[in-house]
């Protein structure tokens, strides 16, 4: 048997990760299910530093990028698998006004606030509580951010659930709680090459987006506020079309993107968790399926990877090895008050639900 193909058994266990500098422990929880898929999350950053799938011939490989060490995720990483918090993606400015009274972020992203500032979820350290339920297996994260901390107002209670079922779904459940209003807009960061890590680029990958509409941006990748149609042009992705076939197109969003990194609006249907996307990888028969609660989806195509991270069995990661998926809702929310309102308001409960769906086609 390939050591790949290693079947572990089912259940989440914990073993230690690495040491931050501080001499504080991390440490790696490994969910396994019967179907011999494998999460493995740290709990620095909630990091999914390994996510073990099988393709149309059974063969598990690993469908995410990172680090093999704690080191890599400290020194330098785009947000590989982690959490981020408080809020996924740009505030225009790194400032907002909430009731009345103007709040000042960190700044990290040329002018504006990128997801959740210096120090956002994906570089704290969280605690963890492994579970079995049934036929699932996982953990749950669990933060307290500051009153402050970032720039944000009030004391954040954030849990992050991380289930992984018999049937090869994984579900990311966010849930927060604040003492004062404060926005709140939770992702998960994962970088997916179904064919493998670092096995190649993903432009060969078809792509579904269930969204009419997108929210095109400045050239500090800010949205303009307008929720423009993707009907006639390279946003369309409502039947499934090649990552690549388009992506370099001479065109101004695509331009300030440097390809894709565009919030999607989703077509919501009845029920709460609405279909948002499919990838599927023709190479290895590979599918994945996203659904969310959430409004929208960052669809990020790798571009400013450039060669520069190895990462993962000496992988280096070039442009556009890896694609991300983040439901959220739109960037800048806090200061367009036509989209959905990220507000978290003393009472009221944060819940938030995604599902990746991981299958094969023959
Ligand atoms: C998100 C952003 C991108 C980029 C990546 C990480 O997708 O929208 O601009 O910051 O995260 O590099």
């Amino acid at each position: 048997m390939q050591q790949s193909n290693e079947q572990l058994e089912a259940g989440v266990t914990r073993e230690p990760f690495g040491q931050l500098p501080d001499g504080t422990q991390v440490d790696v929880l490994v969910l396994t299910n019967d179907d011999g898929m494998v999460v493995r999350a740290i709990t620095y950053g909630g990091i999914i530093t390994s996510l073990r799938v099988p393709d149309r011939n059974g063969q598990l490989d690993d469908i995410v990028l990172g680090y093999d060490h704690l080191e890599g995720y400290l020194e330098e990483s785009p947000y590989f698998g982690a959490i981020i918090g408080r809020y996924g993606n740009r505030i225009a400015g790194g400032r907002f006004a909430l009731d009345g009274q103007t709040h000042t972020l960190a700044t990290n992203n040329g002018p504006n606030h990128l997801h959740g500032g210096i120090t956002g979820f994906d570089k704290v350290l969280w605690q963890a509580e492994p579970f079995e339920k049934g036929d699932s297996v996982g953990v749950t994260f669990s933060y307290t951010s500051r009153d402050g901390e970032e720039g944000y107002p009030g004391n954040l209670d954030v849990r992050v659930t991380y289930t992984l079922t018999a049937a090869n779904k994984l579900v990311f459940d966010y849930y927060a709680v604040t003492d004062r209003p404060t926005p709140v807009n939770l992702t998960q960061h994962s970088y997916f090459n179904l064919a493998g890590d670092g096995s190649g680029d993903i432009l060969g990958h078809h792509l579904t987006i269930n969204a009419d509409h997108f929210t095109p941006v400045d050239s500090t990748l800010i949205p303009t506020g307008a929720i423009a149609p993707v009907a006639g042009t390279p946003f369309d992705f409502r039947s499934a079309t090649a990552i690549g076939a388009r992506i370099d197109l001479d065109e101004e969003q695509l331009r300030y993107g440097l390809g894709y990194d565009h919030n999607f609006v989703l077509k919501r249907g009845d029920s709460a968790l609405t279909h948002a996307a499919r990838v599927y990888d023709p190479q290895t028969g590979r599918l994945m399926e996203v659904y969310t609660t959430e409004p929208g989806i960052q669809f990020y195509a790798g571009n400013f990877l450039d060669g520069s991270i190895t990462g993962k069995a000496g992988h280096v990661y070039r442009r556009r090895y890896g694609f991300c998926l983040e439901t959220q809702h739109f960037p800048d929310s806090p200061n367009k008050a036509e989209f959905p309102s990220t507000i978290l308001r003393p009472g009221d409960e944060y819940r938030s639900t995604t599902t990746y769906v991981f299958g094969i086609r023959p």
